[in-house]
């Protein structure tokens, strides 16, 4: 099958590395027109901060402006860590509230500006990315496990927002396990200098958490976000897919 999403005109946040630019090239595999935005420096990349109202506000106006419409949003940029320990008692407030800005506010902005372009241009879709931080518990990543928490229940009132307006837009979140990108290998960096093991042992670690066994792959996570990108997941929202080997069914 090919041009699942074909003629639709999509933005993909944090597009610049790992997931989000594995999920802008798969879309444009398959056919959309796809705008990839990053706070950092990148080859095609509009630079944007998605905590910062004016510039989504811009961006969204910009899109419309060049491309004639908006079908689809992956709120995809997202950061694990601040300055501070990431547990409960050590955590800094300014770690919490930075982490919340880019994980929740940002995705809160991009819904709120992209849902008025997407019902105009006469529906689509948006896709959260959560994570499985959201399903099970992380003292060692406290912040992040309740802002992407709060992602999944944010997606499901989006969803139901939409519904009740009759705006034909689907919003759902997806909740990717451990993939190797640039945030995960800092993870596994810090745990095993934390613990005093190598990278190697810290790896293994969170390896032996997955069922499956096998580290996934971005393409794993972007097929996933097409699917409800494209028109065959047209009765699907308000949903949070899982894509994690297996992770959340034994932790
Ligand atoms: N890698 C995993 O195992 C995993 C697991 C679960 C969830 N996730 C989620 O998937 C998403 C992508 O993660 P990743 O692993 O590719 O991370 P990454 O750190 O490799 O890439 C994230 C991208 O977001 C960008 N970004 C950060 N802050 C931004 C801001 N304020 N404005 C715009 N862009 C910003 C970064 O520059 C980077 O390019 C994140 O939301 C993450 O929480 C990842």
């Amino acid at each position: 099958m090919s041009g699942r999403v074909s003629g639709k005109v999509v933005i993909v946040t944090g597009a610049a590395a790992g997931l989000g630019a594995a999920i802008a090239r798969r879309l444009g595999e398959e056919g959309a027109t796809v705008v990839r935005t990053d706070i950092a420096d990148g080859q095609d990349v509009v630079g944007q901060d998605v905590t910062d109202e004016t510039q989504w506000r811009d961006l969204i106006a910009d899109v419309v402006k060049t491309h004639g419409r908006l079908d689809g949003l992956v709120n995809n940029a997202g950061i694990a860590d601040g300055k501070g320990p990431p547990d409960p008692e050590g955590a800094l407030a300014e770690d919490w509230r930075r982490i919340y800005a880019v994980n929740v506010e940002g995705v809160f902005l991009g819904c709120k500006y992209a849902v008025p372009a997407i019902a105009a241009a006469g529906g689509g879709a948006i896709v959260n990315m959560s994570s499985i931080g959201a399903l099970v518990p992380t003292p060692f990543l406290s912040a992040y496990g309740a802002s992407k928490a709060a992602v999944m229940q944010f997606t499901r009132s989006v969803a139901l927002h939409c519904c009740e307006h009759g705006y034909a837009i689907r919003c759902n979140s997806v909740h990717p396990g451990q993939v190797r990108t640039p945030m995960h290998l800092d993870l596994i960096a810090r745990t095993a200098a934390e613990l005093g093991i190598d990278e190697e042992q810290a790896a293994e670690a969170f390896l032996s958490k997955v069922p499956m066994k096998k580290w996934q792959e971005a393409a794993d996570i972007a097929n996933g976000v097409l699917f409800l990108m494209s028109d065959e997941a047209r009765f699907v929202t308000g949903a949070s897919l899982v894509i994690d080997g297996g992770m959340s069914l034994t932790n």
